[in-house]
């Protein structure tokens, strides 16, 4: 059985390439990048091609970057650094209801330590309206943070226009663009974002390395005390081999970006039509934005057929997919992203996440959709 791999926005695999870029940090350069001597200096010239790469990739300086070790710790030090920074303007926060848990439980801990948060709705697409956004706004408003592109359901966020309205009134502006990385171009020139967050295991990089943009004008208390590095923004010995691998995963990224998106786009196109052509109307419902959406994730519902019976039999027939909501001991919670998007029972509790990666192909997308018809009609004949 050929096991198919549907879930790239959990992860996705490590490029032979980019294990290739990150080997020689741990065996020959293997020297701590703070250490002087030519080990040292060797891993310090591979953190700052890295820096460059990737700043590069995203259109900041490259001081205006710093490395973390994940997408979560980079929302963390966004969210708890901006509102312990601005504290002395203001102790109210915006955000969104369908931000990534890193965001949301953030903001809860904020909320216990005296911050006021809103989060703003969002439409039955999943997408937040800059008008309620700027209805939230209040004098001692400090810090906005919404994402770029949902994890859930893929639906795109109105940053720009945000962003703006951000700008107008000093207020200190997050993205979540954790998801977004890879597949939308992102030019921090041009936008008006002051604090960024990617992570390096979504675009076929390794696990347990991100980074925060940080626009040099704006102050982030850091999470962490110790030594000098990252300027002192986040102090311990850089995890070098991962930075390294995490700029080769742009890098390659970067070559292949309009074919990759391509892909993404046509794989998708796919399985939606595998599935009407395999399935009666009604038997499924696409969830999230029609247009507005990230190219790699395709968020659909059975109705009738619980996300766990579907994950359950779908990884039986080989196709590993998602919920793309948080699995807590044993049991799946209804997504908080669905909930939001106010969706009828049946469409929340039925919810699939298939998510696509450049190892995919299109015969993939026949056979996933034939064990979802395969599926559908022996529960249905059992039922
Ligand atoms: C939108 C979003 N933000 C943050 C994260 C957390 O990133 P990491 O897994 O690197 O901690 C994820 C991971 O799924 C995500 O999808």
């Amino acid at each position: 059985m050929e096991l198919i791999y549907l879930d790239h926005a959990a992860t996705t695999p490590v490029l032979p390439e980019v294990v290739e870029a990150m080997l020689p940090y741990w065996t020959g350069a293997y020297g701590n990048p703070s250490s002087t001597h030519q080990a040292g200096r060797e891993a310090r010239m591979a953190l700052s091609a890295a820096r460059d790469r990737i700043s590069a990739f995203v259109g900041c300086a490259p001081s205006e970057l710093v490395f973390t070790g994940s997408g979560t710790e980079s929302d963390n030090m966004a969210l708890f650094g901006a509102a312990e920074a601005y504290r002395e303007r203001g102790r109210h926060i915006i955000t969104t209801q369908i931000e990534h848990h890193a965001v949301l439980h953030a903001c809860e801990r904020l909320e216990q330590l005296g911050y006021e948060v809103t989060y703003v709705p969002v439409d039955r697409f999943g997408q937040v309206s800059p008008n309620d956004v700027e209805e939230a706004i209040r004098p001692d408003t400090i810090l906005i943070s919404v994402m770029y592109g949902n994890n859930e359901v893929g639906t795109l966020q109105p940053i720009e226009a945000i962003g703006r309205l951000a700008r107008e009134r000093g207020i200190c502006f997050h993205v979540d663009a954790v998801q977004a990385l890879a597949h939308v171009p992102i030019n921090l020139r041009e936008l008006p974002v002051d604090l960024m967050s990617f992570s390096a295991h979504k675009l076929n990089g390794p696990k347990g390395v991100g980074a925060l943009y940080i626009a040099k004008n704006i102050r982030v208390t850091p999470l962490l005390y110790g030594g000098a590095q990252e300027r002192k923004r986040r102090p311990a010995t850089e995890n070098t081999a991962g930075i390294a691998g995490f700029a080769k995963a742009v890098e390659i990224f970067d070559r292949n970006r309009y074919e990759v998106q391509q892909k993404m786009e046509k794989l998708r196109q796919e399985m939606v039509t595998g599935l009407e052509r395999r399935l009666a109307p009604g038997q499924f419902v696409v969830n999230g934005h029609p247009t507005e959406k990230l190219p790699h994730i395709l968020n659909v519902s059975f109705p009738g057929i619980s996300t766990e019976t579907m994950l359950m039999n779908l990884d039986l027939a080989g196709v590993m997919a998602s919920s793309g909501s948080a699995c807590t001991s044993g049991s799946l919670e209804i997504s908080h992203v669905l909930k939001a998007m106010k969706l009828p029972d049946e469409v929340t509790q039925s919810a699939i996440r298939f998510s696509f990666g450049p190892g995919n192909d299109s015969g993939q997308m026949a056979a996933a959709a034939t064990a979802v018809e395969t599926i559908i009609s022996r529960l249905r004949t059992k039922g």
